[in-house]
């Protein structure tokens, strides 16, 4: 697949292929290469108008409104076939949109969305209401509703896979969808609609609108026909979309950044851990909403632990994302470079050490947005470096003399997405992951998911989960019936 045969990105709404009423276009780049992919059509507001009145009429009507539950799984049950079958070009895809290793797209993400859809679609004929034993003489009863129009808003982190968190629960409930993917990766959210024409979904349940955050996304986000805003993103953007949402009282569940900490006790198996900082920060190229970036080390074995870590980091070198062997492939952007590197002088100028990384590397052409992974060591847990979120493979060690000092600074930060402790002592463990302000705690292990474990964040995080049994509670409400049973 050479970058022509990409063909332009139209807008999905109410079953057809359409330009913008205004036709806007915005390029969208292969960031190993800085060079244009393809353009996509930007939505405006006119356009997500139409997507929503589609997404709405097609919740109202035949057969969707009426669709038996067994079927709404039968569809996502073919679509993460459909998605099973077109793997390898819609990881090609990906990657090429997105600077992800072809290994990751293609091992990782993908497969994970078969798993997500066939998770759900099991899910479709298992949500159901309850009979309550009311005082009197009535039945009542519950009815597991679905919310109605869904505005799935997702960064371009991990694109297919993020959509497909919101899309599982959402059509498995019987709700319909205007998905907004990040403008930087949209593609395989296009190649997505496709798949969910050939798998039967009826015209106007899943509708694509792409296009920037602020024409977009702002319009779906404050959209007086969208019923809730599934959000993935920044902690600044998904404060703009909660407020957008006032004014129609739209239900929100935000999932945003974080800055985990991951806490390698004296007593840790020091080969593991360090595998798990490792893949904390590194997996992904550090974009990762989840990515251990605050490396919270026992002072004891401080030095041998580093000494291993960076031993391992210096070997890994970014490269060629399309590359099965590669495992750091190129940032999304050069905002996101720039983001990265800034932070990279920043953290010098506070003072911590910079061991290894730290700089811009040159792959290929010269001109993609490549990063050596980098570490940091002597960091103050109230620096900026350890305090906010860089998206990107830099990593802060921080030095810890006691198990509640490491607490304490782990949840001294204001976000709290999730957290891992490594430990041999078993209560130990869980006694600190309980005590972690996160969503979730990993025990010696950094960085494992679920279709079935629920995630999110608490704190700057978000609120809401998706994934698991748990985010199909936000995709649908209750109605409680009463029946008057005297004669
Ligand atoms: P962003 O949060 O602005 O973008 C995420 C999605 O929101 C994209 O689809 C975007 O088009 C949309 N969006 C942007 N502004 C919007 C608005 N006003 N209303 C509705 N939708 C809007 O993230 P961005 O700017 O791409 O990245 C900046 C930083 O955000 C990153 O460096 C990283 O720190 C953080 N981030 C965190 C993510 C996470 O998973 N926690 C994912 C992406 C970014
Ligand atoms: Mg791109």
């Amino acid at each position: 697949m050479s970058n022509t045969e990409i063909l332009p990105g139209q807008l999905f709404i109410g079953g057809q292929w359409r330009d913008a009423a205004a036709g806007e276009s915005i390029d969208t780049l292969n960031p190993a290469t800085g060079e244009k992919l393809t353009t996509l059509a930007e939505a405006g507001a006119a356009d997500v108008d139409s997507a929503v009145a589609a997404a709405r009429q097609a919740f109202e009507s035949k057969p969707w409104a009426t669709m038996a539950a067994a079927d709404r799984g039968r569809l996502l049950t073919k679509l993460a076939s459909l998605v099973e079958r077109d793997i390898e070009k819609l990881a090609r895809l990906e990657t090429l949109d997105n600077g992800k290793p072809i290994f990751e797209s293609r091992y990782v993400d993908m497969p994970t969305i078969v798993d997500i859809f066939h998770y759900y679609a099991g899910w479709a004929t298992k949500l159901h209401g309850e009979t309550i034993p009311v005082r009197g003489p009535y039945l009542n009863y519950t009815l597991r509703e679905p919310v109605g129009v869904v505005g799935a808003i997702v960064p371009w982190n991990f694109p297919l896979l993020l959509a497909s968190w919101k899309l599982g629960p959402a059509l498995a409930a019987g709700n319909t969808v205007v998905l907004k993917p990040a403008e930087q990766t949209s593609l395989t959210a296009l190649e997505l609609a496709r798949l969910t024409v050939e798998a039967g979904f009826p015209p106007g349940v899943v509708n694509v609108v792409t296009g920037r955050g602020h024409v977009t996304g702002a319009a779906l986000a404050s959209h007086p026909g969208v019923d809730k805003v599934a959000f993935t993103g920044s902690t600044t953007t998904g404060k703009a979309v909660m407020r957008a949402g006032v004014e129609t009282l739209k239900r929100v569940t935000l999932e945003l950044g974080g800055k985990s900490p991951n806490i390698v006790l004296e007593d840790a198996d020091l080969e593991n851990a360090v595998k798990g900082a490792y893949n904390g920060i590194f997996y992904g190229k550090g974009e990762v909403c989840a990515a251990g970036s605050r490396l919270f080390v026992h002072k004891k074995i401080k030095e041998a632990f580093l000494e291993k870590l960076v031993e391992r980091t210096k070997k890994l070198l970014p490269a060629d994302p399309l590359d099965p062997k590669t495992r750091l492939g190129a940032l999304v952007s050069a905002a996101q470079m720039k983001k990265v590197l800034d932070y990279v002088e920043l953290g010098k100028s506070e003072g911590s050490r910079l061991v290894t990384g730290g700089s811009a590397v040159t792959v290929g052409n010269g001109k993609g947005y490549f990063v050596a992974p980098t570490i940091f060591d002597g960091v103050a847990n109230g620096s900026r470096l350890a305090q906010e979120e860089i998206f990107g493979p830099v990593l802060a060690t921080i030095e810890f003399s006691d198990t509640e000092e490491a607490i304490r600074a782990a949840n001294d930060n204001p976000y709290g997405l999730a957290a891992a402790v490594w430990t041999k002592d078993i209560a130990k463990a869980h006694s600190v992951a309980h005590r972690l302000r996160a969503g979730t705690v990993w025990i010696n292990c950094y960085n494992a998911y679920d279709a079935a474990a629920p995630f999110g964040g608490v704190k700057a995080s978000g609120f809401g989960r998706d994934l698991g049994m748990h985010a199909l509670e936000s995709y649908t409400q209750v109605k409680d019936v009463w029946v008057n049973l005297k004669d």
